[in-house]
């Protein structure tokens, strides 16, 4: 039932209409309550940290038999490339030694995409900015059979795992 009033507001008398003034109402307190709740929500989320510390850096490739004699693959997820020769495995690093591209394999060795870096089948540096050769990562053979890289561990270039 709307109520409706004249208010004499000097030059000219204003219809007020009560319901519709309620509904305004009601319609702020709405809204500045949820403007309060998203605020509080939103202020809730840095409670929990987001850090993230990246993919960890020693995992798991496969068993051995995964990897035949005269193989050379690159596992881009980890970045490195996986290398087997007769009964013996390595992993070499394919992040560029300039800026850290993800270098891809060629004829040669490497090759990187990005500045035009060349290193050998062993990571040696044979042309392009790059100032360092191609790490050469730890892999071990853990007790489930499966061959571990650790990429926190830079091992001799030429240093392979007898498996
Ligand atoms: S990042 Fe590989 S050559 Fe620059």
């Amino acid at each position: 039932m709307a109520v409706n009033l004249r208010r004499n507001s000097g030059r000219k008398s204003e219809e007020v209409d009560l319901p519709r003034r309620r509904f305004l109402g009601w319609l702020s307190s709405v809204g500045l309550f949820g403007s309060a709740v998203l605020s509080a929500m939103s202020n809730l989320v840095f409670i929990k940290p987001r850090a993230t510390y990246g993919a960890p850096q020693r995992f798991s490739i496969g068993k051995p038999d995964e990897f035949p004699a005269g193989t050379r693959v690159a596992v881009e997820t980890r970045r490195i490339c996986v290398v087997r020769e007769g009964n013996k495995v390595a992993a070499i690093s394919t992040t560029c030694t300039h800026l850290g591209c993800i270098i891809g394999l060629s004829e040669t060795g490497f090759a990187c995409p990005c500045h035009g870096s060349r290193f050998d089948s062993d990571g040696n540096v044979t042309g392009g900015p790059a100032p360092r050769p191609l790490p050469w990562f730890k892999v071990t053979l853990a007790p489930n059979g499966e061959l571990e890289v650790d990429k926190d561990t830079e091992i001799e270039p030429g240093s392979y795992l007898n498996v």
